[in-house]
This record gives structure tokens, C-alpha cells and sequence, in this order.
């Protein structure tokens, strides 16, 4: 049988009485308020044993000691140590047999690809096309070599930086700027490269001629006899349809005048682990200009 409500009359009252308003005395059930009481007490125990309490700069740390990044630390430390045998192996290998074997290729690659999201793509695109003044890393157009050892040694030095004492170097002097050429002669020079580019023909023909000479004397030491560039100097190739910095009249004209000065951070050391290196070199390596070693 239901439980009928209790009437008014078996109720006691409190004894309070408001102009002839009385309170029922309905006590809580005792399951009810022993739960209320244990989530208390529970309360008080988790913020003594839990960062709680917000202070002036921190909260409260709690005698358990756990932090939300201490249980990120962890659990990278514990991701870690499980590839620890397989980095070992990659950073063992020879450079050139990385390529070719399964197992380290495609771990490689995998690992390369997420290195390369996080230290690459701010500079040379989350595709990897590059920008004005940042390569291409997919093409087989290469300043300083594409083999598994010159893009490893790339990314491990970097170029033009300050920080490493390896890093490849080299500089194009300025030569409007720095009055190595007149006016006259950087117009020659730049209808010359424009020439050679199947990109944009040369704004004013007649001063190919003179630009050709002007080039043998200030250019081909670096660039090349045939303009084909020096991987040794980070010259660029001026004869093919690919341009880091433009290959427009104008580009040209200020690359000529003022030099350009193009800076990548070295990733040695600090910043990435060997393995680490050796995979995105792989990553880079497979976009599919990676050229085979010499
Ligand atoms: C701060 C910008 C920056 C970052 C970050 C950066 N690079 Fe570069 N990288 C450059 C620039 C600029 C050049 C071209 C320098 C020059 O003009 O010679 C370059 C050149 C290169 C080259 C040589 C290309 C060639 O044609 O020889 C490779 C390979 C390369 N980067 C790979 C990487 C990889 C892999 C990473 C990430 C681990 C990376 N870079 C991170 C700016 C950057
Ligand atoms: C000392 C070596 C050196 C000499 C001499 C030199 N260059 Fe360069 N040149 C370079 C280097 C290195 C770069 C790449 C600079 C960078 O990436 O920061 C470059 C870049 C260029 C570029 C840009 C190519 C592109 O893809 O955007 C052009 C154009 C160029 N040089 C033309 C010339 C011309 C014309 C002369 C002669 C008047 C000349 N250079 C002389 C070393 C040289």
C-alpha cells in the first residue's frame, strides 16, 4: 500500500507561530543528510588534497602533488620511453639507408611530418611550397643540396644565423647599394638573368648584350658560368622558371641592388633531438625532390 501523506494534525509543530502561522517540524531523512554530510566532508578533503584554493598568483597546490602539467610531463615521458629502442635505431642508421628501409622509413616519416607542423611550417608553409624569401621544400630545386646529408646538415646548422658557428654562410654583396655598379649597369644585368628565365622576358632587349658582360665579371663566380647556381654558396639557380624572391623586373632589380640575406635557425642542439632531425630530414627528403647522395 502507497504511503499516504502525513496529516496536518500527526505533525509536530516547531513552536514558532507568526500571526497564527505555525512551522511543521519535517526533518530530513537520515539517508538524505548522512550523503549531504560525506559530500562535506569529501568537499573540505579535495581541496585540501587538490590545487583549490586561489591565491594572489597561484592556487593552492595540494598535498597530493598533482598538477594537470605534471600528468601531461608523464604521460609524454611515457610515450617517449616507448620509442625510445625505435629512435635509437633511426639516429644508429646510416643516413642514406634510412630511406629504403620499412620499418625506419615510415616511422621516420610519420615523425618528420609532426616535426615538421611544429618548427617548419611557419616558415616554409604547412605545405611545404614555401614563400617569397623561403624555399620550396617540395621541388627538386636545391640552394644548398638536397641529399639525405645536405638537408640533415641544413637543419642542423642552419643558414646565416648567428647562433651556430656551422652554419652555411655565405652573402651576395649589394651591388647598387654599395655603388659596385652604376644604374645603367643593374638595368644591363637584370634584362640579362630575365633572359635566361623562361619566366618573364627581359623589359628592354638591347641591354642584354652589355647585361652578359656585366654578369661575367660580377655574377658567374657565384651564380655560374651557365647561371645553373652553386649549392656551395647557396647561389641560386637564375636560369630556371624557380625564384625565391621574384622573377620580375622588379624583384630582380632589388635583389641586385640591396642583396637579399635569407636566415634559417639552426635546429641542432636546443631546439630538436637527433632523432627528431633525422626524421623530418627523412620527411623533407620523400616530398619529393630528395636527390640521392653523391
Ligand atoms: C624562421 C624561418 C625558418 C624556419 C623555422 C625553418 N626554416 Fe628552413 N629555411 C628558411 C630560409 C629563409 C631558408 C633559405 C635561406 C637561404 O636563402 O639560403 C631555409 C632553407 C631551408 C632548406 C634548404 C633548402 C634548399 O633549397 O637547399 C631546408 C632543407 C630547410 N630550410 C628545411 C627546414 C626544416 C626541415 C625546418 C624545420 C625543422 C625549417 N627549415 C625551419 C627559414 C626557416
Ligand atoms: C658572393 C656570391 C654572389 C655573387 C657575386 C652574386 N650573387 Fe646573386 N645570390 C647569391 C646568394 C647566396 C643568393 C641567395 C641569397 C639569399 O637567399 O639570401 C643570391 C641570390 C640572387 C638572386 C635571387 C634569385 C631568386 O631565386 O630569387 C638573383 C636574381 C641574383 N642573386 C642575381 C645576381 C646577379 C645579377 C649578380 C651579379 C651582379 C649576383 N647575383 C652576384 C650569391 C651571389
Amino acid at each position: 500500500m502507497a504511503q499516504q501523506p502525513k496529516k496536518k494534525q500527526d505533525v509536530d509543530t516547531t513552536g514558532h507561530e507568526w500571526d497564527g502561522i505555525q512551522e511543521y517540524n519535517n526533518p530530513l531523512p537520515r539517508w538524505w543528510l548522512w550523503i549531504f554530510y560525506a559530500t562535506i566532508v569529501w568537499g573540505i578533503w579535495y581541496t585540501i588534497a587538490y590545487p583549490a584554493w586561489p591565491g594572489i598568483k597561484n592556487a593552492t597546490a595540494g598535498y597530493l602533488g598533482f598538477s594537470t602539467r605534471g600528468q601531461v610531463a608523464e604521460e609524454i615521458a611515457e610515450f617517449e620511453a616507448k620509442l625510445e629502442p625505435i629512435n635509437a635505431k633511426l639516429v644508429a642508421a646510416d643516413l642514406n639507408e634510412i630511406r629504403g628501409n620499412d620499418e625506419l622509413e615510415s616511422y621516420a616519416v610519420n615523425a618528420g611530418a609532426a616535426v615538421y607542423r611544429t618548427w617548419c611550417a611557419q616558415c616554409h608553409g604547412s605545405g611545404a611550397a614555401g614563400a617569397v624569401g623561403y624555399p620550396n621544400l617540395q621541388d627538386d630545386a636545391w640552394l644548398w643540396g638536397g641529399s639525405m646529408e645536405e638537408i640533415h646538415y641544413t637543419v642542423s646548422h642552419g643558414i646565416r644565423n648567428e647562433e651556430d658557428p656551422d652554419a652555411h654562410w655565405s652573402q651576395m654583396p649589394a651591388f647598387g647599394a654599395d655603388e659596385l655598379l652604376t644604374e645603367e649597369e643593374v638595368q644591363q644585368v637584370v634584362n640579362y638573368v630575365m633572359s635566361l628565365s623562361p619566366v618573364n622576358p627581359p623589359v628592354d632587349a638591347s641591354l642584354v648584350e652589355a647585361g652578359a658582360e656585366v654578369y661575367e665579371i660580377n655574377c658567374a663566380a657565384c651564380h655560374g658560368e651557365n647561371a645553373m647556381g652553386d649549392k656551395f654558396q647557396g647561389a641560386p639557380n637564375l636560369s630556371d622558371a624557380i625564384w625565391l624572391y621574384g622573377g620580375d623586373y622588379d624583384s630582380i632589380y632589388e635583389t641586385v641592388w640591396n642583396s637579399r640575406f635569407g636566415v634559417m635557425p639552426p635546429m641542432g642542439g636546443a631546439e630538436l633531438t637527433e632523432a627528431e632531425i633525422r626524421a623530418v630530414t627523412t620527411y623533407v627528403h620523400q616530398l619529393g625532390g630528395g636527390q640521392a647522395p653523391e
